[in-house]
């Protein structure tokens, strides 16, 4: 077995503790989150669509705060996709800014508290200012041990597994793996997510049902919460809500 691979399936394991509370243990360690519904929530109030992504925007800290005070461990947000390139070229520089604006203000929040930000997607094709805004912020949160905010950025699941898939096919014919070596646990650690959990609840807003091309192999046990709320307008009051759904929910994972 590879040993870059045997270090990967060990770090995965997190023993909970036996003194910690029954509802502290039933947190989701990783939420994932499809921001949906910005375009809609500008037109209902007669606003241009990038209004609705600025707003969307503002919701952000406040759902990082409350994960980080209710002891989730990641919080991947799906901000802009490898289709999202389609959009007006005005609206795609629009949402290509955000991060930077985002970063600029609470940056220095994110590193008091302890958070760490990690850029999930391809690099290529970002303009320079998305990617070093970016960057500053992977870098100065890199020791911190808080919450990890997984910014989906450029980000698509089958370019993500094409790429794995391309990783993989190089190392067997380099011979560093047989074909033997390759199951579900090698695939997750040739993904993006090498180094995260799979997610344990993935919320939509907006009313979509469909997921749009994200985390498709990592999203395969996971527990799915939908609402018809607008991004904009998603509170910490959803977010809990979503919580509480899914501490309801019993998991077996294909078991009985
Ligand atoms: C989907 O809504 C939303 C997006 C494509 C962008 C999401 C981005 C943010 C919420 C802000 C990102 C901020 C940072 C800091 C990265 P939509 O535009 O498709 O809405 P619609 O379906 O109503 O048109």
């Amino acid at each position: 077995m590879l040993e870059k691979f045997s270090k990967w399936k060990a770090s995965k394991e997190s023993p909970a503790s036996p003194s910690t509370p029954i509802e502290q243990m039933k947190v989701p360690k990783h939420v994932a989150i499809i921001m949906d519904g910005n375009g809609r929530w500008a037109k209902n109030k007669g606003l241009p669509r990038v209004a609705g992504h600025r707003e969307g925007m503002k919701v952000i800290n406040k759902i990082v705060r409350k994960a980080n005070e209710l002891g989730v461990e990641v919080l991947s947000l799906y901000a802009f996709s490898t289709e999202n390139w389609k959009r007006p070229k005005t609206e795609v520089d629009f949402l290509l800014r955000l991060p930077e604006r985002f970063l600029s203000i609470e940056l220095p929040k994110l590193i008091e508290e302890n958070v760490q930000v990690r850029l999930m997607g391809s690099t290529e094709n970002l303009p320079d200012h998305t990617l070093k805004a970016v960057t500053k912020a992977v870098e100065s949160t890199k020791n911190n041990t808080g919450l990890i905010l997984n910014f989906a950025l450029n980000y698509g699941s089958r370019y993500e597994i094409s790429e794995a898939v391309k990783r993989i096919a190089r190392d067997v014919e380099a011979g560093v793996l047989s074909d033997a070596d390759i199951d579900d646990e090698l695939i997750s650690s040739y993904l993006m997510t090498s180094e995260l959990r799979d997610p344990d609840l993935l919320i939509r807003t907006s009313g979509e049902i469909r997921l749009s091309n994200f985390m498709l192999w990592q999203l395969a046990y996971s527990e799915f919460w939908f609402t018809d709320i607008l991004w904009p307008d998603f509170s910490e009051e959803h977010f809990i809500e979503a919580i509480r759904v899914y501490q309801n929910r019993g998991r077996r994972y294909g078991g009985v």
